[in-house]
């Protein structure tokens, strides 16, 4: 039988603890809300209410179900409050010595079969455990922000929590609705040890100027389908917090430079930008703890102060190319009301493409996304041609051929000598230096990168490369066209991996590790990162999607390019190439997947 847990203390209610407090108030358990102060007593009181009120104006909640939340709820001020409760969970700051200090204190003040539980992110759940007396009693239970609505707890045991505190956790958490993973007592136990290697690279980006926090946020979400970027999601998180978690893993994680916290952290913390919780951090946010992000100094202007920016007039694309992204890319710019030149090399691959861009676009009228008419008038916008000669009166050219570095780099030689001055010269590279095939021209201040993104009708990003001979005009240029083509365009610099892929193939990686060193199963890390951060796959389902032979290709490309030692690709995804298991598309990666 499991325990029943009738009445619940929690401990610090700030971002996590006020939120831990509403998911068992929900659930009809009684709570002890304690915290240091009474001003800080009544934050978190409020914090709960503005929580629930916000519900109940979602129609998520009923008012009669608020008001008998709140009556579960007993504030308190100090520890002495929980002497009668059948399970505490602590959310106070992430710091060690408080941390045991409380669970001393706890162990004093609470009944001896009290289970005592901490929320940390990062530090040792058994170091905290052995300041009490009863560390069989001791586990961590992890919640994810928001508590209310993330779906996943981890739920982690050290060498000495007892088998039935486990197994009544489990069970309690079974009861709210949740979604446990079990795990040992290990540094960022799953989602954590994932996210915040992650979460830390995009503010050195960030720091390094090398994209804009809307263009790393935007490209986070629009290519990755995450449910906020990195920035936006440190703010959410705190950045105080995050520093903490970040530092307490580079020590416990064997100090990985990737978990290093990024010096701008630490300035932020200090000078007060702590995030939502202030009301300010990468982002500035209407008052403390409103989500509603309000216009500051960085915010960048609307897109059509980009046009004034020097952008050039485009009417008419040169599409080079005839694979999946040259067809797309074709689509993309006929619908949007470009003439478009598409060359390939051959008319027999010209009428192939013509035929691949007619199914797209009846697809399209089929699903009653464009009329008859649109697809008509988007055929006759394209002219078929297996000669680059054409391509001496377009004003933008976008190359789509394969991904080798010397045919590229022929290639735009040969443009230079075809196209007329100041025509944008586009290169869709996901991997090469954009730079090395701007100088196979005479005009390297005209050549970007436009990246899209797979399938370019669908997907709503393109990254746009700027190298170092990039003039601004083209840029502007790139980035009104992706205006014009309803796409949002996020601009970055000339390094591997752009935005997207920098961030998320190593991200992908540490997962492969993690399995490879067996702390979790394929099952919980996918779980935890879907239930836990709200991604839409997790990552082994999205590796096997994506291809394991790309995604090693790609890990490698970062590797030998930034020279990080934590890039290294992980030995289980080679073994699983050179085996041939590069996932669906083999029918066999991390699953297998010949039954489905
Ligand atoms: N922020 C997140 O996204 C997140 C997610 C999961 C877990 N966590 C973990 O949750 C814990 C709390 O983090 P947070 O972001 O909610 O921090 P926070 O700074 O928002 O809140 C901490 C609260 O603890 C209170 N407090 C401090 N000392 C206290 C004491 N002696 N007694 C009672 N209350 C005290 C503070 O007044 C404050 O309200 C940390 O261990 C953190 O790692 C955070």
């Amino acid at each position: 039988m499991a325990r029943e847990f009738s009445t619940v203390g929690v401990v610090g209610l700030g971002t996590m603890g006020a939120g831990i407090v509403e998911v068992f108030a929900r659930n009809g358990i009684d709570v002890v809300a304690v915290e240091i102060s009474a001003p800080a007593l009544e934050r978190g009181r409020a914090t709960l209410k503005g929580s629930t009120d916000r519900a109940v104006a979602k129609g998520k909640l009923a008012e009669a179900d608020r008001d008998a939340l709140h009556e579960r709820v007993h504030f308190a001020v100090g520890l002495d409050a929980l002497h009668s409760v059948d399970l505490v969970i602590e959310a106070v700051p992430e710091h060690l010595d408080l941390k045991q200090r409380i669970f001393a204190e706890l162990d004093r003040v609470c009944r001896p079969e009290t289970i005592l539980a901490t929320n940390t992110s990062s530090l040792s759940v058994t170091e905290i455990s052995v300041a009490t007396s009863r560390p069989n009693q001791v586990i961590g239970i992890h919640f994810f922000n928001p508590a209310p609505v993330m779906k996943l707890v981890e739920v982690v045991r050290t060498v000495v929590t007892a088998p039935e505190v486990v197994a009544d956790v489990e069970a309690l958490c079974a009861r709210f609705g949740k979604v446990d993973v079990t795990i040992n007592d290990r540094a960022g136990f799953i989602a954590n040890a994932l996210l915040f290697g992650y979460l830390n690279h995009a503010v050195s980006m960030f720091e390094s100027h090398y994209a804009t926090r809307e263009d790393i946020d935007a490209a986070m979400k629009l290519g990755c389908g995450l449910p906020m970027g990195p920035l936006a999601l440190m703010d959410l998180i705190g950045l105080d917090t995050a520093y903490e978690i970040l530092d307490t893993m580079y020590r416990r994680g064997g100090r990985d430079r990737r978990h290093a916290p990024v010096p701008l952290l630490k300035q932020m913390v200090t000078a007060g930008l702590l995030g939502r919780k202030s009301g300010r951090g990468f982002y500035t946010y209407e008052r403390p703890g409103s989500p509603v992000v309000v216009p500051d100094e960085a915010t960048p202007p609307a897109t059509d102060a980009a046009l004034a920016d020097g952008a050039r007039a485009i009417a008419k694309v040169g599409v080079v190319g005839s694979g999946t992204m040259a067809t797309g890319i074709i689509e993309v710019f006929a619908k949007a009301g470009y003439e478009v030149v598409s060359v390939t090399r051959g008319m027999e691959k010209s009428a192939k493409v013509c035929e691949a861009v007619k199914t797209s676009l009846n697809k399209g009228v089929v699903r009653g996304k464009l009329t008859e008419a649109d697809r008509d008038a988007a055929l006759g916008r394209i002219s078929w041609s297996a000669t680059l000669d054409h391509l001496a009166d377009v004003d933008l050219v976008v190359e789509a051929v394969v991904e080798e570095l010397s045919v590229k780099k022929a290639l735009f030689a040969s443009l230079d000598e075809i196209c007329k001055p100041g025509v944008v010269l586009a290169t869709t590279t996901s991997s090469l230096p954009v730079i090395d095939v701007a100088m196979a021209t005479q005009r390297p201040a005209d050549v970007v990168g436009l990246h899209f993104f797979n399938p370019a009708p669908v997907m709503p990003l393109v990254e746009v490369v700027r190298t170092i001979r990039t003039s601004p005009e083209a840029a502007a240029t790139a980035r009104a066209v992706c205006a014009a083509l309803g796409k949002t365009g996020v601009v970055c610099g000339d390094r591997s991996g752009f935005i997207v892929n920098a961030l998320l193939f190593p991200y992908l990686n540490d997962a492969v590790k993690m399995l490879e060193a067996s702390y979790s199963t394929a099952d919980d890390i996918d779980h935890a990162m879907k239930l836990g951060c709200g991604y839409p796959m997790g990552p082994f389902e999205l590796l096997d999607v994506v291809g394991l032979d790309v995604s090693l290709a790609i890990q490698r490309e970062l590797y030998l390019e930034l020279r990080e030692p934590g890039f290294a690709p992980a030995p289980l995804l080679e073994h699983l190439v050179t085996a041939g298991y590069l996932g669906r598309k083999t029918r066999r990666g991390f699953r297998d997947h010949s039954h489905r």
